[in-house]
């Protein structure tokens, strides 16, 4: 069921496995523009510019993106009920420093109107740089060209700068160039998505509370509608011979702009660059303190200059590759640059995440209003974890700063513990959307997941006592309040009216995603709070003293978890994704034409939840997650019985589903669905790239990788391989952090070989067999399987929908 809608030209890429060039610019490839905007923006996790031309036009989604600022906003709602949230959250684009727009002349050059005669824009990934070369002809037939040059830094996260230089090539030529940062419209709402949020009225968003111009700087100050969250940002311009520009600075309140007027003649290129800055921080922050932060930056950043910069970004991106570059080596030349970019994405979306959250499409573009969801504990923190442990710790932290939140939120809803929010920026539900938003509880028992994660790869075991075991009782508690043991399921504890990932079937009893999720959380919750009580005792008191843990609620979390009711129909001997999908009319998958997909946005909700069709994976997710509680025929049987009736109209789905194929033997259907994961942005298989890449696919694209071919499992932190390498791939290489120490995995068809290239000693599992790893001796281990024939499903085609 691999739908692929739309393909963009394949040489407008062409294929360079560390670097993403667009080679032509022209009325065709001006469809591209906001895709274009997305698959070039820069971000560190902090600061995110979208990949808008330099000159500001034309422009599809124009956005600065800095992580957590957002405004706030009532939700309106045609007809109330009790709990549902009132405020919305959206994150704001702050002024917008990127264009730079060159007159020749007084005709303004615009690339869409220019008579080009080169167009080339490189994102050099190696080096976290973005490089556009353009040349054109005047009217007159007189020869420019202009190079620009683009990093948001990875070293200092309110930083970003841009490199200028214009050339003539045989006369000279009067030029003025026009420096902004500037105001953008709030942008236009599409009432047909609900994915792009709720539309935002044109009251003013960022009020303006001040202004610091001197020279060729200008600093502005903003404070945000309803959050109060004070900003400031600033630019700077280093002309490199100062004599040959006039300059002029205009402002007025919310936007500034250097005037520089010169002339530009054969062989003496005119030369500059341009440093950004952008702070902000909390309410009450005095607008003066931060532009003094911004003119901090700038200075700085001046101080260094951009040679400079541009040196500190190549050794930043290399100590990220290091760390996370993946290597397949096969025949398709396009592959590695895809994986590349995704790895790069992944980058740009957490480098500097520290403090917040990461949103659901990263800083690259407005959609889902810059919310955090289960995105990142379930499909971006593996990654963290694995590359880069501290920001995994971050992204935890933020969680559990958002606690108190959560336990008011439990308390609203009438439940004991913590409710943490389905989409959120400040820590509050934000979602407005009931059945596809809070009736999504499992993400108490996601973040209680990804927190076992991150301690077992780790060994932060200081994480948990300290912060951890407190997100766990809280929880736990969650799940035991929520759930009941019911006579009817012979005292079984039933979790019922929740959403699992599914968001095509909503509000249900007994999911078994849920299900499963949440004994996991009760039993983590209770070994950690008895383990603590054992051999922690100063910060097992402090727990107590925290949350108020009575000496009998673990022994109620294990009662629950022993007795946690899990659907089985003996029939088709498979798990019901919840107590009802099986009685569900099978969805008309024969006569739903391609074009009626997302379904969500051509369906009424009930025509949706009233009919087996699933949005994303969700048993086929237990079966990953919690894969050593199925055994493989189970695994197979249920993926069979799902993988059909998965539409993927969520981009959370098809690198979840891969993995699962991957571990089956289904080589062929795996490397399909890694290939759409992968391919889902760079090809805008959704169709919407243009508002933002789609980061839990971009952490699935990962988790694919290592998960899915790599074979890697690590439940209760034992660390197994079983790699399974796709027919056409020759070999698949991933470095691993583990506990501090540095592993490197090479699989090819008949040998997988470790390297412990940082640390002293390392056991991980191999097919089920131990291995001792130490620094001394990397490992080659030769597997020679039988050439496997792929498995064939279970179910006949009869049994399934049509389609
Ligand atoms: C998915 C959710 C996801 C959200 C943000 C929705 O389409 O169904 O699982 O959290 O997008 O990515």
């Amino acid at each position: 069921m691999l739908r692929l809608r739309r393909r963009p030209p394949a040489d407008i890429f062409p294929a360079d496995p560390w670097a993403l060039e667009e080679t032509r610019f022209g009325p065709e490839v001006q469809d591209f523009l906001g895709q274009a905007e997305t698959m070039f923006a820069l971000a560190n996790g902090h600061l995110g510019l979208r990949g808008t031309l330099d000159e500001g036009a034309p422009v599809r989604e124009p956005g600065v993106y800095l992580n957590g600022f957002h405004i706030l906003r009532a939700i309106t709602y045609g007809e109330h009920a009790y709990g549902f949230p009132r405020v919305g959250q959206s994150l704001v684009n702050p002024p917008d420093a990127t264009p730079m727009r060159l007159h020749v002349g007084s005709e303004p050059f615009r690339l869409d109107r220019a008579d080009l005669t080169h167009f080339s824009r490189r994102l050099d990934m190696r080096a976290g740089l973005l490089e556009r070369r353009v040349a054109w002809r005047l009217p007159t037939g007189q020869r420019l060209a202009l190079r620009t040059l683009r990093l948001v830094s990875l070293e200092d996260r309110n930083l970003a700068a841009i490199g200028w230089e214009l050339s003539a090539e045989d006369a000279a030529a009067d030029i003025t160039l026009h420096s902004d940062l500037l105001m953008r419209p709030p942008l236009p709402v599409d009432p047909v998505d609900p994915r792009l949020g709720e539309p935002i009225s044109a009251r003013r968003l960022l009020v303006p509370t001040g202004q610091a111009v001197q020279g060729l700087r200008a600093i502005l100050s903003h404070e945000a509608f309803g959050s109060g969250l004070v900003l400031a940002c600033g630019m700077d311009h280093v002309i490199e011979e100062p004599g040959r520009l006039v300059a002029e600075t205009e402002f007025r309140e919310d936007c500034a702009t250097v005037l520089l007027r010169g002339q530009v003649a054969p062989g003496r290129p005119l030369r500059l660059w341009k440093a950004l800055a952008y702070h902000y921080d909390v309410a009450g922050t005095p607008a003066e303190e931060l532009r003094t932060r911004a003119g901090h930056t700038l200075d700085h950043a001046m101080g260094q200059g951009m040679e400079a910069l541009v040196g500190r970004q190549r050794l930043h991106a290399a100590s990220f590759w290091d760390r996370a570059d993946i290597e397949v080596v096969d025949s398709g030349p396009h592959r590695q640059q895809v994986i590349r970019w995704n790895l790069f994405q992944l980058l740009q979306a957490s480098a500097h995440a520290e403090g917040h959250g990461i949103g659901a499409r990263g800083l690259t573009g407005r959609s889902y209003e810059g919310h955090y969801f289960w995105d990142t504990e379930i499909y971006v923190l593996p990654f963290l974890v694995y590359s880069n442990p501290p920001m995994a710790r971050s992204v935890l932290m933020f969680r559990y700063r958002m606690l108190d939140k959560a336990r008011d939120r439990a308390r609203e809803l009438g439940h004991r513990g913590a409710c943490f929010p389905w989409r959120t920026i400040d820590g509050r539900e934000a979602s407005a959307y009931y059945a596809a938003g809070t009736a999504q509880y499992h993400i108490n028992a996601d973040i209680a997941f990804a927190i076992r994660k991150y301690v077992e790869v780790t060994g932060d075991s200081v994480f948990l006592y300290d912060h951890g075991a407190e997100i766990l009782v809280e929880t736990a508690r969650l799940w035991r309040d929520l759930g009941f043991f019911s006579a009817r399921h012979e005292g079984r504890f039933c979790i019922n009216g929740v959403t699992g990932p599914d968001e095509y079937n909503t509000v249900v009893d007994n999911n078994l995603f849920t299900n499963l999720m949440a004994r996991e959380n009760l039993r983590y919750a209770a070994d950690t709070a008895e383990a603590m009580a054992r051999d922690q005792p100063a910060a097992f008191a402090e727990l107590v003293r925290r949350t108020g843990l009575a000496p009998e609620e673990p022994a109620g979390w294990r009662e629950a978890a022993a007795r946690m009711y899990l659907p089985w129909d003996e029939r088709l001997r498979i798990h019901p994704q919840d107590d009802s999908f099986l009685d569900k009319e099978p969805w008309d998958f024969a006569n739903t034409p391609a074009d009626r997909y997302p379904l969500l946005l051509h369906y009424h909700p009930l025509n949706l939840y009233r009919a087996q069709v699933i949005k994303q994976a969700d048993t086929v997710l237990a079966l990953f997650l919690l894969g050593e509680h199925f055994t493989d025929a189970e695994t197979k049987r249920n993926f069979d019985y799902y993988d059909p009736l998965t539409t993927h109209d969520s981009s959370l789905s098809v690198c979840i589903q891969a993995i699962v194929a991957a571990e089956i033997g289904y080589l062929s259907k795996a490397l399909e669905y890694f290939e759409f994961a992968a391919a889902m942005d760079i090809s805008d298989l959704g169709g919407n790239v243009v508002h933002g890449a789609h980061i839990a696919s971009i952490g699935g694209t990962w988790m694919a990788l290592v998960h899915g071919f790599g074979g890697l499992r690590d439940h209760g932190g034992r660390i197994c391989f079983d790699p399974r390498l796709p027919a056409p791939w020759r070999s698949l290489r991933f470095p691993l952090t583990i506990r501090g120490q540095r592993l490197r995995v090479e699989v090819r068809h008949d040998v997988t070989s470790y390297r412990l290239e940082v640390g002293e000693k390392l056991v991980v599992f191999h097919a089920g067999a131990e291995v001792v790893l130490t620094a001394a001796e990397p490992l080659a281990i030769r597997d020679t399987p039988a050439a496997r024939p792929e498995p064939v499903p279970e179910f006949p085609p009869a049994a399934m929908p049509a389609g």
